[in-house]
Formats: C-alpha cells, sequence, structure tokens
C-alpha cells in the first residue's frame, strides 16, 4: 500500500516526477526513461504542453493521420484524424475515394443552438415566479448585457431564457433554460460565465420581490448541457442503387442488406452501441485533431441516439426507386477559436489543412467522416466480414508485439496478403520463420 501525499500539485515538475517514479514504479529509473524520452527537445513547446493540464509528467503520443479525397459540398478535403485504432483512417479514405466519384457528400447545419441550465429549487408559492418572469427575464439580461456584448457584435449571444417548472420529474426543481449562440466557439466558458451571472440575478430578484420568499429559493448549479439537440448537423451521400456493387456482392445484395444492418442497430441496442463506436471512431479522430472536446461530443451523441426512449443508429439509410441514401443526423457542438485551437501547434495545422473552417463547415466535416466510417463498416460486416480489412492493417502491430525485424515484417506482410492475418496464425508463422518453438498461450 503507497503512502499518501500532501500537497503534490504545488511540487516542482521534477519533484514530482522523482516522487511517482520512486514511489509507483518497481524500476525507477526505467519508468523515469520512458517518462522523459516524450519529453520534447523545444523547452518553450514542452512548457506550453505542461501547462495543458495539471501535473504533467509527459507527453502522450497518438498517431496523427489524413485521410485525403473527402468531397464535401464540392470542395475537397484531407481530413486529419488523432486516433490510435488500426484501420480507422484507411476505411474513412476508402470510404471518400468511393463517395467522391458519386457526387460526394452533402452537409446542412439544422441549428447552431446550445444550452445551459440554472437548477433550482423553490418551495413557495411559484406563482408570482411565472406571473413576473419577463420582469426576472430583463433582468437576466441586464445582468449579462457585458459579459455578452463581444458575442453580440460576432452575431451570438442569449437567444432565449425559459423559466421550466420541473416538479413534475422532481419535486421543487425548476430551472432557468438559457438557450446561446456562440458563434465560432464552442461556448462552454461562456455559457457558464452567463449563467452565474444569471444564478445570481435570480437571487437577488426573489429577494426584492415581496410576492417571493428568498429563503424558498435554493440554486443548486449553473451549468451547460452537453446535450445540444438545436446544435445539430445531417450529412449524406446518395447514388443509384446500381453503382454499389462490392467485394463479389450485387449491387441490389448489398443495399438490400446494408439498409437491414442499420436496421438491426435500430432494432438491438447491443448492435447499435457497436454500430455507434464504429460511427465514433471517424467523429473522435477528427474531434481530438482538432483541438474540440471528445468527451463532450460522445455524450451528445449517445443522448441523441436514445432520444426515443431506446438507443438506436444515429445513422440511417433508404433505397428508393433504384436510389440509395445514406446519412447521419448528429449533436455537435464545436469551437474553431478558444479552448487549444491556437494553443496546440497540430491543431492550428489541422484547421489550415481544412481551410481554416468555421464552427459551421467543422461540423459538416466532423458528420461526414462519422459517415463515412460508418460506411466503410458495414460494407465490410455486409460483405467480407470486418477482420480481412482491419486485421490486415492491425498486422504491423501484432509484428512489432512479437519484435520482428524490418525484413521480417515485410516477408510475413507478403505471406498474408491474401490470406486474413488471425493473430494466432501470425504468431505461428512467425515461430516458424524464426525456427523457434510457439509459446503456449499465456506466455
Ligand atoms: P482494401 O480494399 O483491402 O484496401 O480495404 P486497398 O489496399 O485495396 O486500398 C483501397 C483504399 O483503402 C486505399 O486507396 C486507401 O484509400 C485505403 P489508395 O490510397 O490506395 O488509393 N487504404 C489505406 N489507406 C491508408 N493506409 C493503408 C490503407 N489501406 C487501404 N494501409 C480497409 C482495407 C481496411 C480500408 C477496408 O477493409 C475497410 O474499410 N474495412 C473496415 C475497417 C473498419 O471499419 N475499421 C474500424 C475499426 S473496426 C471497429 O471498431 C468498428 C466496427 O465494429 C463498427 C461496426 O461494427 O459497425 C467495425
Amino acid at each position: 500500500m503507497k503512502d499518501p501525499i500532501k500537497g503534490f500539485s504545488k511540487l516542482s515538475k521534477a519533484a514530482k516526477l522523482e516522487w511517482l517514479v520512486t514511489n509507483n514504479f518497481e524500476d525507477a529509473e526505467a519508468a523515469r526513461t520512458v517518462l522523459t524520452a516524450y519529453w520534447h527537445e523545444d523547452e518553450a513547446l514542452q512548457k506550453r504542453h505542461d501547462e495543458f493540464i495539471e501535473n504533467t509528467m509527459s507527453n502522450f503520443y497518438m498517431p496523427y493521420g489524413v485521410a485525403p479525397n473527402f468531397k464535401i459540398n464540392g470542395k475537397l478535403y484531407t481530413v486529419p484524424m488523432a486516433i490510435e485504432e488500426s484501420s480507422v483512417v484507411a476505411a474513412a479514405a476508402k470510404s471518400a475515394a468511393f463517395w467522391m466519384t458519386r457526387g460526394g457528400f452533402k452537409t446542412e447545419v439544422l441549428g447552431t443552438e446550445k444550452i445551459g441550465h440554472v437548477h433550482f429549487m423553490y418551495t413557495g408559492d411559484a406563482s408570482a415566479l411565472k406571473e413576473d418572469f419577463s420582469s426576472l427575464e430583463q433582468e437576466l439580461l441586464q445582468a449579462t448585457a457585458e459579459l455578452t456584448a463581444n458575442m453580440v457584435a460576432r452575431g451570438g449571444g442569449i437567444t432565449s431564457i425559459k423559466l421550466i417548472d420541473a416538479t413534475d420529474r422532481l419535486e421543487d426543481y425548476y430551472q432557468l433554460e438559457v438557450t446561446f449562440e456562440t458563434c465560432d466557439s464552442m461556448g462552454a466558458n461562456f455559457i457558464n460565465s452567463n449563467l452565474e451571472e444569471m444564478a445570481k440575478c435570480l437571487e437577488n430578484f426573489t429577494d426584492n420581490h415581496e410576492r417571493l420568499d428568498a429563503n424558498s429559493l435554493e440554486v443548486v448549479m449553473r451549468i451547460l448541457s452537453n446535450y445540444t439537440p438545436r446544435c445539430i448537423v445531417r450529412a449524406g451521400v446518395s447514388c443509384p442503387v446500381e453503382e454499389l456493387a462490392s467485394e463479389g456482392v450485387s449491387a441490389t445484395e448489398f443495399a438490400r442488406k446494408f439498409k437491414r444492418a442499420i436496421a438491426i442497430a435500430n432494432a438491438e441496442p447491443y448492435r447499435a452501441t457497436t454500430h455507434n463506436k464504429g460511427i465514433m471512431n471517424g467523429i473522435d479522430g477528427v474531434i481530438i485533431a482538432t483541438g474540440n472536446d471528445f468527451r463532450a461530443v460522445e455524450a451528445a451523441c449517445h443522448t441523441h441516439a436514445s432520444r426515443s426512449g431506446s438507443y438506436k443508429s444515429l445513422t440511417g439509410c433508404s433505397v428508393e426507386n433504384g436510389v440509395f441514401t445514406f446519412w447521419i443526423e448528429i449533436p455537435l457542438s464545436l469551437g474553431v477559436v478558444g479552448g487549444l485551437t491556437k494553443l496546440h501547434p497540430l491543431v492550428v495545422k489541422s484547421l489550415e489543412m481544412l481551410g481554416n473552417p468555421g464552427a459551421e463547415e467543422l461540423m459538416g466535416i466532423v458528420a461526414v467522416s462519422g459517415l463515412a466510417q460508418n460506411f466503410a463498416a458495414l460494407r465490410a460486416l455486409v460483405t467480407t466480414g470486418i477482420q480481412k480489412g482491419h486485421m490486415k492493417m492491425h498486422l504491423m502491430n501484432i509484428l512489432t508485439q512479437l519484435e520482428a525485424s524490418s525484413e521480417e515484417k515485410i516477408h510475413i506482410a507478403n505471406y498474408f496478403k491474401d490470406k486474413v492475418p488471425h493473430h494466432r496464425e501470425v504468431v505461428n508463422y512467425f515461430c516458424e520463420l524464426r525456427g523457434v518453438p510457439v509459446p503456449k498461450v499465456g506466455q
């Protein structure tokens, strides 16, 4: 059992590292070597990364790949992706190339408003609060006028304030539900600052209003919601069914099976979870590469997938009059200013690679990446099976784990060119090539 440490956050980076390696590893020197090996030699750049979070000890590398040939609304993009899973970038690139020659992807932003709440309890008679809501609303707008001035100048700000009686869900529970337009920023800090000001204003309002009782009010929280059903984007592709023949499966058969695969995801949450995980493969990679918050996007998408009361597919498909149409509609609250967007050098380059899009254009690109990924996965699933392509891409990871030399890697990749490289078969072949016994399971 380790001894607890107090005041760790106040130590210097060197002292934190010393404590970390001596108290948490069997071989302190080996741990120190690995952790410091990932420090950037440019000290200023390393300091910048250190300051992104707290107690930074090292940098955690993720591969940064690109998928070219994404034709979106007639414009060609090369899409950056930061992701650790093999075959995601290849799948995105393959889908992009496929749809590039079939009209490309079309996107439409259906809304850009974000929502935040002041969650409060009121145990008194709330009728005066409801009746005098319009004067409360004016006071809330006045109280936040200074905070919103710059956003208003950009065309955004507060777009609505509602008093919600949520006592049917929780005793004495009310909300101020506020919608915001945050332009090119994700807007979390802006929204939270406004909500905190509004909470103070609400407290003053009940204090100064003779029909209300300040002692009956308890503001519990003031926070944005990461569910953004009014900040939503749609992306789609469409082509004649006859252009869909794939991997020895006829075009009609492919369209039928593909549509059925989505129907299964809509009917079965076990499948929908994996189906949507594949979509998030495409989404998260771009979100991370562009310095956005993948946890917020994940949470919003999964809530959206459950909006009917049962967890379903985020994509849809129709086959009508010989035309195959495939789409995604998801909430995406993204920023191209603020956060890491100007601080992380690779984020700056990602945005430049995409032509420095505004937040709405980025919403379209991200949705397309999710759709492309789902297309690739379903195409593989309803034809060859996922393992053929996925394991082909994963082969190098297996060989690296086996500490194969460059020559062995080339030789083995060649051998598995026309075979599915299942893990055990790769190990067997590698051992045969080296002339060593195959390790027993668990070795
Ligand atoms: P393939 O047809 O064997 O590849 O596909 P290819 O060698 O013929 O190349 C065709 C194109 O694919 C290339 O064109 C690239 O665009 C791309 P080119 O650049 O030559 O003009 N491509 C690559 N790009 C970069 N590096 C590479 C590479 N190889 C091909 N090394 C592929 C192979 C993996 C693309 C295909 O089998 C595929 O799309 N499979 C689906 C893979 C997938 O979905 N992976 C996600 C991880 S699995 C998962 O977590 C999700 C899942 O469970 C979700 C679900 O169940 O719904 C599946």
